[in-house]
């Protein structure tokens, strides 16, 4: 075989994978997150399985690229083959039984196999049993099986997709009983375009055990013929349904999707793994892949997309090739794409702009959009059901803060943290209840201020104190494109970091919109005036509206971040005095001499101290719930959510170590990724506070990595 030129770089020397700890296989850790997204690691025998992961599918009688190929110069940390066409054929199985599997595919890293339900579905039937397929893969010592599953097509009657769902599920026990002790487990999730089903299957998939414990993944089965017609729309429903039910500590895995333009958005809605051959069969067929879509050789002048495969060949120089040479060249830039587009995904969960690339991405194709289309839709009005419980949750799993720009664009109000952040604003912000007089009226009135660009407190400042000298009782707001927010929120990103041009802020917005704005924030029927920048006034009362002001944005952002009522809020702050810097921001805020919180200047939120910690947590005495003993009705401010940590945990948290998963007896379900959170203990006393880096579902899931970075423990003695 000849093997491409490679142009740039050379194959690096990866050395072989450390084999995980014993007592961590098969324990899935999030190392990273934004929403449903996430970067994790799952450690196997032959190191960690780095997700979001395409694992290329080999054919162990066709190897358009070596294994050793993949691992070593495209990153590769597993790749998928079939067991059943390795135990069909007399001396690939010998070889694979005699050496190995690892050995005889020359792949030092994961190695996963599918189990032959594909090739009943293609094929009408196998002939292997359930118990001996799982065993087979077992023995020749692959990473990750897979049970034979049922597989249950989009076009069978719901009865025939119930019987695939329950049918699965009865060979569960059995097959997780054959891996035995070493090969973690694939429980692929049936269902068809059933949503309950779909839900229902994973819920069965999810809580299976065998003497060894449950399944190590859930791929989503029986999507293939979706793909194949460009459905996405029902390839994405599919996949919030099994997200619904399937444990948080499992990653996700879309059986037979390897599309690169595909990844953004399904991992946006918590897919983990991918697999396809995709890379060899359209390379077979003269097609390229790229994030944008698939472009075919034939008639090309130029490389529509590029890689360094392809750099230094032209298309016809490639069309020229003879059909090995140029299969195995396109391959090569197919798998090189596919891997190229995953790390731009991982870099996006890191910097937290993967539902931005979702965004661009949804433009490569009708059919993509329309999909794409169609989750916001069920965003806007979230339906009952399995799909409407995914979609809470990851609006709700998505931190509403963001450090960098935003960038403008016509879907941007329908980003998951703007609409989270939007959402806290609804439920939980309230009009002051004092004013910067004394007086303790209901609002007289509301004031827009238009047409000033952020930050605010430069271009705003005049016309809130002058506006607020003039009538006390007034309710500040700004307007931005996103919709009216509070004065008091005005350095929260990612209202104060749209990256848009200047024009935008000068838009002048209708009647009807601001009033409808105003209403979600229960601002309706209160007088409007709508105003401009001005300077501020000469008075000798600005500075008692300015430390007004200050108390209000403590005041507001404890309320809407953390979930502190309104009243708390004052009782805590009365009193503050803040510490500013030279740019005029505030940077302490401060009890007497005591620090309790400070504004966090890259995004606006709040960073307590632990005098602000222990005080907060002072106002709610009730002992901490255990996980699935939460009340059900909770009030629009239930308080800095908790997290209970479990007795041995205490003496290090309480130093200052952080919470680790695995060490959790109970989380409020309001808790937050990337917001403040306390620990206590099961009396409730405070033995540390810090970032919730997790949701509850998780922390009830999850055994290994960090639920909580602590800032500070309550019980240092320094
Ligand atoms: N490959 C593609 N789809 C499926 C499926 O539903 N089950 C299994 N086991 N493998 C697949």
């Amino acid at each position: 075989m000849i093997l491409p030129v490679l142009r740039t770089g050379s194959v690096s020397e990866r050395g072989d994978p450390k084999p995980c700890r014993e007592q961590d296989l098969g324990l899935f850790e999030i190392i990273a997150r934004d929403g449903a997204a996430r970067i994790g690691r799952l450690h196997t025998a032959h190191g960690h399985l780095n997700t979001p992961a395409l694992l290329p599918v080999v054919n162990p009688n066709l190897r358009t690229i070596e294994p050793r190929e993949m691992w070593e110069r495209y990153g590769v940390d597993a790749l998928i083959a079939n067991s059943y066409v390795i135990w069909k054929h007399d001396d690939l199985r010998e070889t694979a039984l005699a050496d190995g599997i690892h050995s005889m595919l020359d792949f030092p890293g994961v190695v996963v196999t599918d189990s032959g339900t594909f090739q009943s579905y293609v094929y009408g039937d196998v002939e292997v049993g359930i118990s001996e397929i799982v065993e087979f893969q077992r023995d020749i010592g692959v990473d990750i099986g897979t049970m034979l599953d049922v597989f249950g097509r989009p076009d069978m009657s719901r009865e025939e997709l119930e019987e695939c769902v329950d049918e699965t599920a009865r060979r569960a026990e059995q097959s997780l009983e054959s891996a035995g002790s070493e090969m973690l487990l694939n429980g692929p999730v049936q269902g068809g375009l059933h949503e309950d089903l779909r839900a229902r299957a994973g819920n069965l998939m999810g809580s299976a055990s065998g003497e060894y414990g449950g399944f190590a993944v859930h791929p989503v089965g029986g999507i293939v013929p979706l793909m194949e017609k460009q459905r996405y729309r029902e390839l994405f429903e599919i996949l919030l349904a099994v997200r619904s039910t399937t444990p948080s500590d499992r990653p996700v895995h879309l059986f037979g999707c390897g599309h690169p333009m595909l990844f953004p958005m399904a991992i946006a809605l918590g897919a983990d793994l991918f697999d396809s051959a995709a890379y060899a069969i359209f390379a077979r067929d003269d097609r390229i892949l790229s994030p944008q879509g698939t472009f075919k050789l034939e008639g090309l002048t130029e490389w529509p997309i590029h890689s360094a495969t392809l750099f230094g060949h032209t298309p016809e120089q490639v069309r020229e090739m003879g059909t090995e040479e140029r299969s195995t060249l396109l391959a090569h830039h197919n798998l090189e794409i596919t891997q190229a587009e995953l790390a731009r995904c991982r870099e996006a969960i890191r910097d937290s702009s993967i539902w931005q690339l979702a965004e661009r991405r949804s433009h490569a194709s009708p059919h993509l959009r329309d999909a794409f289309e169609w989750v916001l839709e069920q965003f806007e009005d979230i339906p009952d059901g399995p799909v409407g419980d995914s979609v809470l949750e990851l609006l709700a799993s998505t931190d509403p803060l963001r450090k960098g720009g935003e960038r403008l664009s016509e879907d941007i109000g329908a980003r998951p943290h703007i609409l989270h952040l939007h959402a806290l604003l609804s439920l939980r912000w309230r009009p002051p209840g004092s004013w910067w007089d004394g007086s303790g009226t209901g609002p007289e009135r509301v004031v827009l201020i238009e047409g000033a660009s952020p930050p605010w407190r430069h271009s705003a400042m005049g016309a809130a104190i002058a506006e607020l000298l003039e009538e006390p009782s007034s309710v500040i707001m700004l307007s931005t494109p996103l919709g009216p927010i509070p004065f008091s929120l005005e350095d929260v990103s990612p209202w104060c970091h749209l990256d848009c041009p200047e024009e935008v802020w000068s838009e002048e917005y209708e009647d009807e919109e601001v009033t409808e704005a105003l209403f979600e924030m229960g601002l309706a029927d209160i007088p409007l005036v709508r105003t401009g920048p001005r300077e501020i006034p000469d008075s000798e009362d600005v500075g008692v509206v300015r430390a007004w002001l200050d108390r209000c944005s403590v005041v507001d952002k404890l309320s809407v971040l953390c979930s502190v009522s309104p009243a708390d809020g004052c009782s805590v702050t009365e009193g503050m005095v803040s510490r500013r810097s030279r740019t005029d921001r505030v940077v302490n805020v401060l009890l007497g001499d005591e620090h309790i919180l400070s504004p966090r200047l890259s995004d606006g939120g709040i960073s307590l101290a632990l005098a602000g910690a222990r005080r907060l947590n002072a106002l709610d005495p009730s002992p901490p719930a255990l996980f699935g003993e939460q009340a059900d009705e909770v009030s629009d401010h239930p308080g800095v959510p908790r997290v209970w940590l479990l007795d041995d945990a205490i003496p290090f948290v309480g130093r200052g170590r952080n919470v680790m998963h695995g060490y959790v007896l109970g989380a409020d379900p309001h808790l937050t990724p990337g917001q403040p959170c306390l620990v206590v203990d099961g009396n409730g006393a405070l033995v540390a506070h810090g970032t919730a880096l997790s949701t509850a579902r998780e922390m009830a899931h999850l055994k290994k990595g960090v639920a909580v970075r602590v800032r500070d423990g309550a019980l240092r003695e320094d």
